[in-house]
């Protein structure tokens, strides 16, 4: 039996319970009563309680299918929120961010004051080149101090940001400038990775040769790596910023709409253009402030890591505005978690007296891996909350997260959301819910979430899986795909006349626990990381010698799912193992490394259904070794056997 079917079957089989700790519960943010709160009510009081706002807003909500608008009429500034008012409040020697840089040795107290000082420092230098209110600016950074500032500085001056993750290509970077149409870009030179200086600059100067609307591109000194700046429109960070006063008064925050657009973030979808989610200002705000507050339990004390990338929405949401809206304490690192050796991130714990951990599956799994005595030489005894989030956890991961590293005792929060969600939908409260390993539990309050059939009706609990689905708007919700509101109704709200499409399989147990179960349409998830198989598909098509490709995803015991690809060559061109490795680089360079298929299968031909459409579904049992599933559509059954053969090959 293919082992992803012995995964869903064990998450099924999975029976354990964990409830709260009585010690946990009494101290929790989140009591009893929590989850009967009226949703309006819940998501007024909590803007009210986390968020300042320049101007009160006069209606909680507009919802207008597919349209909603939160907390119209409301101004404020997201900096202001997450920086400001921390120091004006007597927050300022309050750590902000403890940076951890590699070389490791190298390392960095942020305050609030600190921040504050950096990030008005950086707002007046971007303001000297002619950013303000409404310039798009992309952002192309590693995980450096600066790049947190970055955004907190075009926050304060109203400046709409996509942040594209260091790990994407020259094409990538180009294509989502050229769709934004961002006027700037802010990148540096080079990040830390393994010990090698890892290039950006480069790729940025690609990228903007496709993109003729940046005029300027601001670059941070990070390596000191040789880059090539070009005269008039490349500029470096420390000639704009460093000269600038850092008095706030200098520089004040700009009041922005409650719906003024925060930033872009761009995510595969099923097709091989990526598509621009669309993220507001108030209602973004207030829905990442107040997961972060309740799921991971912030307290004033608290020292929180988010292990993940400021490049992804898991950043943007829980390592930059999250957490800094609730005043909190945060670590951030540059580099890997094997360098310089495999305990470093439980080193980092022990260092900083890390209470939240949050990170990915594949991580844990990555670390399952590599033996649990590399945490076992720390002390992780501050470890009070253990979060997951980006696909499905099996109930080994699970448990052997809960064990090793929160010693049997720490709640682990399984955190179902999305790009699209902006926050945090369902997830366990950890003084409120009784646990099981490999579920989101339930849906957070204020959020309607339910699993439809395909006929769009509510499937009870204990009755089977379906569509996962959320019936009302929340805050946080995006508001459109940018420039395209056609594809943003057809993808998730053209199946059901009632509710948001998430794109996920779901079903809610007899106790109503949720339990996510993958995608439902050609996504796929490498490590967390949301790829399209279309995507995939067309960078190989690009190169020159491929007639032809098809791209599905294996199980895979680390990275969650694997990529493989099928390609048929053009005349002429012969499969050799060199060719193999120009093919996969052709995919980084086209997208990213994160890209690269796992396998990649030669194949004369791929199999057809009469009317000519690829079976992915047959090459799926193939790539997992799978029996067949039905083959009588297909036009040339010898098709398949040839390819078991050649994939065992
Ligand atoms: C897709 C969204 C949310 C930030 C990181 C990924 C999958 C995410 C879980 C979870 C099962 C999960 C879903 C979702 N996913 N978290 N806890 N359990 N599946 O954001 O790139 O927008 O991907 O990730 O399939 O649709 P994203």
């Amino acid at each position: 039996m293919a082992q992803n079917t012995q995964n869903i079957d064990a998450l099924m089989a999975e029976e354990r319970t964990y409830p709260p700790d009585p010690e946990f519960a009494a101290q929790a943010n989140a009591q009893a009563g929590f989850y009967d709160q009226d949703p309006d009510e819940f998501w007024e009081k909590e803007a009210r309680e986390r968020i300042t706002w320049f101007t009160d807003f006069n209606a909680l909500k507009q919802w207008d299918r597919p349209h909603a608008r939160w907390y119209l009429g409301g101004r404020l500034n997201a900096c202001y929120n997450c920086v400001d008012r921390h120091v004006e409040n007597g927050l300022g020697d309050k750590v902000a961010y403890y940076w951890e840089g590699e070389p490791a040795d190298e390392r960095l107290t942020i305050t609030y004051a600190d921040l504050q000082s950096r990030v008005v420092k950086a707002a007046n230098g971007f303001r000297s080149l002619g950013i303000g209110k409404g310039t798009k600016v992309a952002v192309y950074m590693g995980m450096i101090p600066e790049s947190p500032v970055t955004l907190l500085a075009l926050a304060r001056l109203g400046a709409p940001f996509t942040f594209v993750f260091g790990g994407f290509s020259a094409q990538a970077l180009g294509s989502r400038m050229v769709e934004m149409e961002c006027e700037y870009l802010v990148t540096q030179d080079a990040s830390n990775r393994r010990g090698k200086a890892s290039p950006l600059k480069p790729i940025a100067d690609e990228a903007m040769d496709m993109a003729p609307t940046v005029k300027h591109c601001v670059t941070v000194r990070r390596t000191g790596s040789d880059v090539t700046m070009k005269q008039g429109r490349d500029l470096w960070w420390h000639d704009v910023v460093d000269t600038q006063s850092d008095d706030p008064a200098s520089c004040p925050c700009e009041p922005m709409d409650a719906e003024d657009m925060f930033f872009l973030m761009f995510s595969s979808g099923t097709t091989g253009r990526p598509k621009g989610i669309v993220h507001s200002t108030a209602g973004y705000l207030v829905g990442v402030a107040t997961t972060h507050y309740y799921v991971f339990d912030i307290k004033p004390d608290t020292v929180y890591w988010c292990a993940a990338d400021i490049g992804w929405i898991t950043g943007h949401s829980y390592i930059v505005f999250g957490p800094l809206a609730n005043a909190t304490t945060s670590v951030i690192y540059e580099g890997t978690p094997d360098f310089p050796d495999k305990a470093r991130w439980w080193e980092i714990i022990e260092r900083y007296r890390v209470n939240v951990l949050y990170t990915a599956p594949t991580s844990i799994r990555t670390h399952m891996k590599w033996g649990a005595h590399h945490a076992e030489q720390h002390d992780l005894s501050s470890l009070k909350v253990l979060g997951s989030v980006g696909e499905p956890i099996n109930p080994e991961a699970w448990l052997w997260y809960r064990d090793h590293i929160g010693a049997g005792r720490t709640p682990v929060v399984d955190t179902w959301w999305q790009t699209e969600t902006g926050m945090i939908m369902v997830s366990p409260l950890p003084g409120l819910t009784t646990l099981k390993p490999g579920s989101a539990t339930r849906p957070f309050p204020g959020v309607e979430a339910a699993v439809y059939d395909e006929q769009g009706k509510e499937i009870a609990p204990g009755e089977g899986a379906g569509y996962m689905v959320v019936k009302a708007p929340w805050p946080s919700m995006f508001r459109t795909l940018y420039g395209d509101d056609e594809r943003f109704r057809e993808t998730y709200w053209d199946k059901f006349p009632d509710a948001y499409l998430a794109g996920d399989s779901a079903r809610v147990d007899a106790d109503g626990d949720f339990w996510l179960m993958g995608r439902i349409d050609d996504v796929m998830n490498v490590s967390g990381h949301r790829l399209s198989t279309t995507e995939i598909e067309s960078a190989l098509v690009d190169h020159p010698d491929v007639a032809q490709a098809a791209v599905v995803s294996r199980y895979d015991a680390t990275t969650g799912q694997a990529i493989v690809a099928y390609v048929t060559l053009k005349e002429g061109a012969e499969g050799s193992t060199e060719k193999l490795a120009e093919l996969r680089d052709h995919v980084g360079t086209q997208i990213g490394p994160i890209a690269k298929p796992a396998n990649l299968v030669f194949s004369d031909e791929l199999p057809m259904t009469r009317s000519g459409k690829i079976m992915r579904r047959l090459l799926k049992d193939v790539a997992e070794n799978r029996e067949l599933g039905d083959t009588t559509t297909l036009a040339d059954p010898s098709v398949v056997d040839e390819l078991k053969q050649r994939s065992e090959n």
